[in-house]
């Protein structure tokens, strides 16, 4: 079972009267990424993947997530587990309203996985962004607090 690493850095900190990791506030403390790491419990040098919560808004209380993994680690729910535990530590501890999730059309396994997760379909976003010298589209999926599964 592989553990999440939160290595927070930025405006989000841990507030000396709860313990708890909480977000700044303000202009310049409105777009902050956490960077947790993905590591196999019996070996904390063998780095699994990566997760993130990155575009995080606190004014507008919104964050997006993203994540990847090694091809040995996949095929086993891991992005999946890793999903959840990083949607319910965005909603709790940076207290956010929604969360969204971006992808290609093609990732079919992201998409899955967000599904599992309760994040909805949301739409496409037309000739998004340029990839490999072309435009491409970006699927766009959200999950509120409630729906988180
Ligand atoms: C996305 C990613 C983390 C998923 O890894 P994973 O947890 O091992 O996912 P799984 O292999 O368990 O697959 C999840 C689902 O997608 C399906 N799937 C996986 N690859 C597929 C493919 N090429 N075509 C169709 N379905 C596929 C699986 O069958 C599974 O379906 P299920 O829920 O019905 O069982 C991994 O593929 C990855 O790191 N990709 C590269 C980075 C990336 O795309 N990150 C996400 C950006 S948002």
């Amino acid at each position: 079972m592989p553990a999440l690493l939160l290595a927070a850095r930025g405006a989000v900190h841990r507030s000396a009267r709860t313990g708890a990791l909480r977000g700044g506030r303000g202009s310049a403390a409105s777009r902050r990424r956490a960077q947790p790491g993905l590591v196999e419990g019996a070996d904390l040098d063998r780095v699994w993947g990566g997760a993130s919560v990155y575009d995080v808004d606190l004014d507008q209380e919104r964050a997006a997530v993203g994540f990847w993994l090694a091809s040995r680690a996949r095929g086993r729910s891991v992005a999946t587990r890793t999903l959840r535990l990083l949607s319910r530590w965005a909603f709790d501890q940076l207290a956010v309203a929604r969360l969204e999730l971006t992808c290609a059309p093609d990732n079919v396994a992201s998409q899955r996985v967000a599904d599992r997760c309760g994040f909805v379909r949301e739409g496409v976003l037309r000739s998004h962004m340029r990839f490999q010298g072309e435009r491409r589209d970006t699927v766009v999926f959200s999950l509120l607090p409630g729906e988180l599964r």
